[in-house]
């Protein structure tokens, strides 16, 4: 079975999580997607729910799928929120942003009751940092903070897209860095969290809930 089609499934998975009346934070990036359009069809068989988008793109595929969005303001907490990730490791902890969606991501995630976390099996590691953690910056910091990271060994690298530099819907440059050898992630967090100018991280140390994980043809639920 093909990362696809695991994904697929996962996303179906979570859509039974949805029940009526529920505010649900929607993800960003492939995995979500194939969430979202599950939400639409079974809100075309009667669900009835609201969506609180964690980007442009998701609010533009939700909007197509027929899911009415409210903001966060609106929403205030939300019930469940549902995102994939870039990895995911046995304590629960992720790297996420590589669709570049992480700052509302976290911000959704942070602010909802439950979250489900929905992955195909390659996204399990034993350790993370295989993947490029992302750091969101604003511009004007950007270039100084790059040489802070490169002090602290962590290899950044500027994100760019189409040969400019890529800009996240909040308009802030991403910075993808190595973070393979680092033992204490809550410790590293904090420390780039700390530097002016780095507005979140991607690592997503304690908000998740459960991992729904296709793996071949069935879905494997991880929970806290
Ligand atoms: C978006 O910024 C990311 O955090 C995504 O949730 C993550 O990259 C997973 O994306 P895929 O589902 O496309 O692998």
């Amino acid at each position: 079975m093909n990362a696809e089609n695991e994904k697929w499934i996962a996303a179906i998975a979570s859509a039974d999580y949805v029940k009526n009346g529920m505010l649900v934070g929607l993800g960003s990036g492939s995995t979500a997607a194939f969430m979202i359009a599950e939400l639409g069809k079974r809100i075309a068989g009667g669900l009835i729910m609201k969506g609180v988008p964690s980007s442009d793109a998701t609010a533009r595929l939700a909007k197509q799928a027929g899911i009415s969005l409210v903001s966060l303001d609106e929403a205030g907490t939300i019930d469940i929120n549902i995102d994939g990730a870039d990895e995911f490791d046995s304590k629960f902890q992720l790297i996420k942003g590589g669709g570049g969606a992480l700052l509302r991501e976290k911000i959704l995630a942070h602010n909802a009751r439950f979250n489900i976390i929905i992955a195909d099996s390659g996204k399990r590691v034993e350790r993370l940092g295989k993947f490029k953690l992302p750091i969101e910056t604003i511009p004007f910091a950007t270039q100084i903070i790059i040489s802070e990271l490169q002090n602290m060994n962590l290899q950044p690298q500027l994100r760019m897209k189409n040969n400019e530099v890529y800009k996240t819907d909040e308009n802030n440059c991403i910075i993808d860095v190595d973070i393979f050898q680092k033992n204490h992630l809550n410790e590293l967090n904090n420390l780039l969290i700390q530097i002016p100018g780095v507005v979140e991280t991607g690592l997503f140390l304690s908000t998740t809930d459960i991992v729904l994980m296709g793996e071949g043809n069935k879905v494997v639920t991880f929970k806290k």
